[in-house]
Order: structure tokens, then sequence, then C-alpha cells
């Protein structure tokens, strides 16, 4: 027995924020934003919205595209860091909005890493048997988080949420394996002291900058480039299958230059690499199954490829899922 994914979906905030806006709110250039980054707008929470209530959007249009009720679900994890809440956790609050009880509901935060993390979780719990269908979604808002001062992290970060349904399936296809890793080491490369969100770029009441993420870019980006690259020779090694195999690639957009440089260290051409950064900016957790989520809109998986997911973030925490789709 393994675990399949069957539908997903993706919602995002309202407002769209385009880099030309952020020219006239800090330093900065859509020219710089877009060479050093790939990123040409983001979506960003704003005082009015709840993202439980996006993931739910994201979640619903999951579950329809699957068929399903809320209530045919088993178990809802959430990738995330972005809870309103240091307790209850963003899944119960999620459970909640779909009219839900007693089912488990819990978070996992990894960060950027948070939905390779959940989807791993998901998958050996369905593998033991203890349940059968699976909300998973990962939600973010790391836009509320930035110091709106700090340029070198105000323009990165975008808001939004992906979802899957997976079920419990015996066969060839879904999820083949995958891997895990974190270096507590690096924590201080990318944080942020308060969880919650605090900020978002309508409030006027603005955070204690020393409250708000701080990231360490350059010396992040080469460990990023480093561990994805080997995270994804390790899962391709551990299934038996080769690079070559490989149908699409779906990693975290984070940043272009990133994905570029995985992409050629692994000698991957562009054909084989979902991106979508320029839309989004990064969106945490989200990123991956917003990511997915188009990459299945647009055609560019067909049953039975073979697709790779990868992320690495704040933690530092990285992972991979190989997937026979
Ligand atoms: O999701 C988790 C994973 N996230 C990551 O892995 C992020 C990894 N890091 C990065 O993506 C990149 O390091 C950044 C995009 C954050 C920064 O790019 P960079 O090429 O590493 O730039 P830098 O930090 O070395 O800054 C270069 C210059 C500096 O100016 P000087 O010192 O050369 O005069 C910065 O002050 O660019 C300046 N700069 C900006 N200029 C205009 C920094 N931010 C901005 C900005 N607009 N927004």
């Amino acid at each position: 027995m393994g675990s399949r994914i069957v539908a997903t979906g993706r919602a995002t905030p309202r407002t769209v924020i385009t880099n030309h806006e952020l020219e006239r709110r800090m330093d900065t250039s859509d020219e710089w934003i877009r060479t050093r980054t790939g990123i040409a707008q983001r979506y960003a929470l704003c005082t009015d919205e709840s993202l439980v209530e996006v993931a739910e959007r994201a979640s619903r249009q999951a579950l329809a595209r699957a068929g399903m009720k809320p209530e045919d679900l088993e178990a809802i994890i959430v990738g995330t860091v972005s809870s309103d809440f240091g307790f209850p956790s963003f899944a119960c609050q999620l459970q909640h909005r779909l009219g839900l009880n007693s089912i488990p509901a819990f978070d996992v935060a990894a960060a950027c890493s948070g939905f390779i993390y959940a989807l791993s979780v998901a998958d050996a719990t369905m593998r033991a048997g203890e349940w059968s269908r699976v909300l998973l979604v990962g939600a973010d808002a790391l836009s509320t988080m930035v110091d709106w001062n700090d340029r070198s992290t105000a323009v990165l970060f975008g808001d939004g949420a992906g979802a899957v349904v997976m079920v419990r399936e015996a066969g060839q296809r879904g999820v083949l394996g995958s891997i895990l890793r974190s270096s507590g080491e690096y924590w201080e490369l990318l944080s942020v002291r308060n969880r919650g969100i605090q900020s978002p770029i309508d409030a006027e009441a603005r955070a204690n900058r020393d409250d708000a993420i701080k990231m360490k870019g350059p010396e992040l980006f080469k460990i990023a480039v480093k561990s994805l690259e080997d995270i994804t020779r390790k899962v391709i090694e551990r299934a038996g299958v080769s690079l070559d195999d490989l149908s699409l690639i779906i990693p975290h957009q984070a940043n272009l230059r990133i994905i570029n440089a995985v992409a050629q260290r692994l000698g991957l051409g562009a054909e084989k690499v979902f991106t979508n950064v320029d839309r989004y900016g990064n969106t945490s957790a989200a990123s991956v199954p917003i990511a997915l989520d188009e990459a299945i809109e647009s055609g560019r998986i067909r049953d039975n490829d073979l697709v790779l997911l990868n992320a690495c973030g704040g933690g530092l925490t990285w992972g991979a899922n190989l997937i026979r789709w």
C-alpha cells in the first residue's frame, strides 16, 4: 500500500503587489528584483483577510476536484509557520472552517520546506494503514512578517495556499519516497522571532523591527543550491531511478537563480523545471503545492510521469518527495 495525490487546488489573497508598487514604497527597482530573484509580483494578505480562509478556498477546490466532501477526510495536515495563534494549530482552525470534528488535524512547522515535510508524514502514516484520505495544505503569509523598510527581505515574499487530497492506494503510482533533512546549526540564516501575522502591507501600525524576518541571503543562497542538488540526487538514487527518468521538477519558488543553478548542476533543461516565482514570489510552504496545481492545470504533468518536489528553508530544513503521477 502507498499514497497518491488525486487532486490539487490553490488560492491567494486578493491584493497583487507589483515590483513597481514596491519601487514607490522603498529604495528598490523592478530591474533589481527581476534580475536578482525572477519575481515580478506577489500576492499580499491584507488586514481584513484571513490566511485560514485562503487555505479553505484551496482545500475546497482540491476536494471538489477529488469528488469528495470534507466529511470524507480522515486527517488534515498543514505545512505552515503563519498561524495567527501560538495555538490552536492552523490545521484545527481550518478543520473548523471545513465543518469537521474529531479527525486529527495538526501543523508541520518546517518553514519553506513545510509542504515537503507534511507530504512525507502523510505518506508514511498512510502506508502504515492509519488513514485512507488526507487533506494536505501548504499555507503561509510571510509578507506579513517582513520589515517593510528592509528592502533586502520585503521584496521577496508573497502569500497563498495550495492543497492536495491524498488517498491510500495499492499500485505503481503514488509517492515513491521522501527524504527530509534539517540543520539547526544554520538557524540564524533565516528566522522570525515572534510567530504570527503582525505587519500586513496595508497595516498602519508596524511591528517592532526586531520581530521581523531576518535573513542572511547570500549565505542561504549557497547552502540552498548545494542541499537541493544533494537531496534531489539522493531521493532519485534511493528509488532506483535516474535523473533522465524525471519528467518534471517542482522546486520551492524562492529565487529563479537558485532554481536555475540547481537545474544546471543536475544537468536538467528548462523544460523539466516548473517555475512561477515571477507571479507569486516566495510563498514559503505554499509554493510547491501552488506550483504543482499550476503544473497540472497547464498540462505539464501526465499520468505515470516521474515528478520530484523539493524545498529548502528556515531551520535550515530541506527535503524532496518523488512521485509516480
Ligand atoms: O525560502 C527560503 C530560501 N530562501 C533563500 O534561499 C533566499 C536565498 N537568497 C537569495 O535569494 C538572495 O541572496 C537575495 C535575493 C536575498 C539577495 O540577492 P543577492 O544577489 O545575494 O544580493 P545581496 O544580498 O548580495 O545584495 C547585493 C546588493 C547590495 O548592495 P551593495 O552592498 O552591493 O551596494 C544590497 O544592498 O543589492 C542591494 N539590495 C537591493 N537593491 C535594490 C538588496 N536588496 C535590494 C533591493 N533592491 N530590494
